[in-house]
């Protein structure tokens, strides 16, 4: 057996599977979002480690066969996220979180120091408020006293795997979201940590997303029940582990995935494909491989803040009743999903959301039909800087919250103008962790043939012609509404929290 377990910005959720990719067992954990400010998102990584401690002592507890038959262990986690520790690996301050934007002054200080065209040669992205090096020099500018106590710098699923083992690494797909590392070279820039000022030795160790680090503690071994023996494996980014766990793992492949953030994420089998910064370029989970993606902040988001806000206690399903029966355009209602800001194709701490053209005939399910639209338009746009790009983009896989609903796989096959696929059994970027676990035990040659035996198709939605152009006309209104209020969202501004 293997555990996979994905430590998300809501939830943490492990999986156990055993040898034929079967799901035997399932639990979650959630957590909260710490937002005190307007733009900041923390959590404390405490929280992480009770709730996946748990987590893990409940898959423990319901596992009937032998503890010592789990054989490995993996990793997923949100991406960008800032954890500072001190000389005796205490944990300095919350965690900043990928979807905190408090850091625009200093992704300027990163293009003063750095240059934009250098930066984007070392790192393949350009800096934006969510990324981990625009949070470090925020820690080192107004916490500085803090600050040089820091002896290493974490990611949040590392900082969680070092708990479990006593081993502190970073691994390519999670270090590429720094900002510090040479996607290409595959190390830290210690040119651009010496021009930001940082020391290179807050940069952990690097292995890759398949290596063994090391087995569990007595003392975790001790909360949880698992065996000191299991192994534990890198893991991955959950955007990079979303895709091994879809079999995005060769070129023509495309996955949606409608998390809290939504992103779509398209193979690259080079380090070199040029995008010019408008959409990320990271390392993969699968070894030399890379991949290209656009982020909707808040995707998922969007949908439970509505949710949370008129309709508490509901659940998505009952919630949905009725979605299908609004017609494309939600009756004349359109909304960007500007919640936190956004990152593509709109790089803006600063923007909000609108809902436009709201009628007194609209009920609560017009709103929740136009916030999936626009959560799916706002994709679409990352979608068009991969066509304009070149790439072929006619299929796509869909995991997350975005595809437990058949109206929304069919608006989103409609939107993109591409056939959507439905995963049996979909784990999200819980079952990319535990094929990392499975390779690494030495199952399967390549974690394209672990695919083969775990991930399989379940349902195909194809695009509707009429339907498609519909969504065509509704969407160049839709692109108009950044633009049209991004002024007013800068007035606004000074109102906010
Ligand atoms: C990707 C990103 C988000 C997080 C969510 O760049 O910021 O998708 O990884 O966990």
């Amino acid at each position: 057996y293997v555990i996979g377990v994905d430590l998300g910005t809501s939830a943490v959720k492990g999986i156990l599977l055993n040898q034929d990719g079967d799901i035997v067992l399932e639990v979650s954990k959630e957590y909260p979002l710490i937002q005190e400010k307007d733009g900041y998102s923390e959590q404390d990584p405490k929280e992480w480690i009770d709730k996946t401690t748990e987590a893990l002592k409940e898959l423990v507890d319901k596992f009937s066969g032998d503890v010592s038959s789990i054989e490995g262990i993996s990793f997923s986690g949100q991406m960008h996220g800032l954890v500072l520790l001190d000389e005796e690996k205490k944990v300095l301050r919350n965690a900043i979180l990928w979807n905190d934007t408090r850091t625009t002054e200093q992704c300027k200080q990163i293009y003063d120091l750095v240059g934009e065209e250098r930066l984007l040669s070392i790192t393949k992205n350009p800096a934006l408020e969510g990324f981990t090096l625009p949070k470090i020099l925020w820690v080192k500018q107004y916490e500085p006293e803090l600050f040089k106590q820091a002896s290493v710098f974490m990611l949040p699923k590392d900082y969680l795997r070092y708990v479990m083992t006593g081993t502190i690494h970073s691994e390519y797909s999670d270090a590429a979201g720094t900002l510090l590392l040479d996607i290409a070279k595959k190390e830290w820039s210690k040119e651009i940590c010496d021009v930001v000022g940082i020391s290179s030795r807050l940069c952990p160790p690097l292995v890759e997303s398949t290596a063994q680090v090391g087995t569990i503690t007595e003392d975790f071994s001790r909360k949880t029940g698992l065996s000191k023996t299991t192994k534990v494996f890198a893991g991955g980014a959950d955007n990079a582990c979303g895709a091994t766990g879809a079999s995005i793992l060769s070129d023509g492949k495309t996955l949606c995935s409608i998390g809290t953030s939504g992103v779509v994420l398209s193979y690259e089998q080079t380090k070199d494909r040029d995008f010019g910064g408008k959409v990320h370029y990271f390392n993969h989970s699968k070894e030399d491989a890379y991949y290209t993606m656009g982020v909707t902040l808040s995707a998922g988001h969007s949908l439970s803040w509505f949710r949370d806000t008129f309709a508490k206690g509901e659940s998505f399903e009952t919630f949905l009743e009725g979605l299908s029966n609004v017609p494309i355009g939600s009756n004349g209602l359109l909304y960007t999903p500007y919640l936190v800001g956004e990152r593509t194709p709109h790089a803006d701490a600063v923007i909000r959301g609108s809902f436009i053209g709201m009628d007194a005939s609209h009920k609560r399910i017009d709103f929740a039909r136009a916030v999936i639209e626009g959560i799916t338009f706002s994709l679409r746009e990352s979608i068009d800087i991969f066509r304009k790009a070149g790439k072929k983009i006619d299929q796509i896989i869909s995991i997350g919250g975005g595809s437990k609903n058949d109206t929304w796989l069919q608006i989103q096959a409609d939107v993109f103008d591409a056939k959507i696929i439905k995963l049996k059994n979909e784990q999200g970027a819980a079952m990319g962790a535990a094929m990392l676990a499975a390779y690494g035990c030495g199952w399967y040659a390549s974690l394209e043939e672990c695919a083969n035996q775990f991930v399989h198709y379940d349902k195909f939605f194809e695009p509707i012609e009429n339907n498609v152009k519909k969504y065509n006309e509704l969407f160049a209104l839709y692109q108009q509404v950044y633009k049209q209020t991004k002024e007013l969202n800068a007035g606004l501004k000074s109102f906010r929290k």
